[in-house]
């Protein structure tokens, strides 16, 4: 897929996936309000890096929904919706967090790296274990050019990790003092998964 149709070199929109527990879609500057309460958090931004605005104000909401989610460096990304089919939840269509899927380019143009995080209303419902398993589905489909999908975590989010599990994804190491985090150094796992019927190349 071509990442850059947009003649503002931003990323094309992404479609509406539907699932049991949330709904997938595109943002909208409409989504600002909810989207602020949602991520002006210490708890949701505590396990994120640095550049996660905190505490997150109604400009920056403004600027993720409208173009900024877009920009090349953060496509592809959704904004998650509670609730699959009519519940009273997905009515509301408020978006309570987001999940991404950014290709990457030179080296690692083989790779795309995930991130998500989810209003703390939300947490322990399954709603992000199905988000990432639906988006992985999405990026098998529509990007053929990469072979495999992994996010750092910091190696203290057990929550993450038990995510990134549920939705089919291996710890493949750890990076012992490799993310500086509100100026400390801390470790990072690495969670990755790679095309479904394609195997590791030779020596791995
Ligand atoms: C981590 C996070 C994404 C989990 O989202 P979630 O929707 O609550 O996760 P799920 O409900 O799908 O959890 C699935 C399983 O993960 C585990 N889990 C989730 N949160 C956990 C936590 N805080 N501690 C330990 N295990 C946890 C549980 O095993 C859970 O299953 P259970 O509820 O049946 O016990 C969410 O807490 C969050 O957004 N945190 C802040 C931002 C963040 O850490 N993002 C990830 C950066 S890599």
């Amino acid at each position: 897929m071509s990442d850059c149709d947009d003649p503002a070199g931003l990323a094309p929109e992404v479609p509406t996936l539907g699932g049991q527990r949330c709904t997938l879609r595109a943002l909208r500057p409409s989504d600002a309000p909810a989207l602020q309460r949602h991520a002006d958090d210490p708890a949701v931004a505590y396990n994120l890096f640095d550049g996660f605005p905190q505490p997150y104000t109604r400009a920056d909401a403004e600027r993720w929904c409208g173009t900024q989610h877009r920009e090349l460096g953060f496509a592809h990304v959704f904004g998650i919706v509670p609730g699959g089919g009519e519940t009273a939840d997905q009515a509301a269509d408020e978006v309570v967090g987001c999940i991404s899927v950014t290709p990457q380019d030179g080296l690692w143009g083989s790779s795309a790296v995930l991130g998500y995080w989810l209003g703390q209303a939300y947490w322990r419902r399954g709603i992000t274990s199905e988000a990432l398993s639906l988006v992985t589905a999405w990026a098998w489909a529509t990007m053929p050019g990469i072979t495999r999908l992994w996010m750092p975590i910091y190696a203290r989010n057990l929550g993450s990790q038990a995510v990134a599990r549920r939705a089919g994804y291996v710890l493949e190491g750890r990076m012992p003092l490799a993310i500086r985090k509100s100026g400390q150094a801390i470790d990072a796992v690495m969670f990755g998964c790679i095309r479904p019927g394609m195997r590791p190349s030779e020596g791995a």
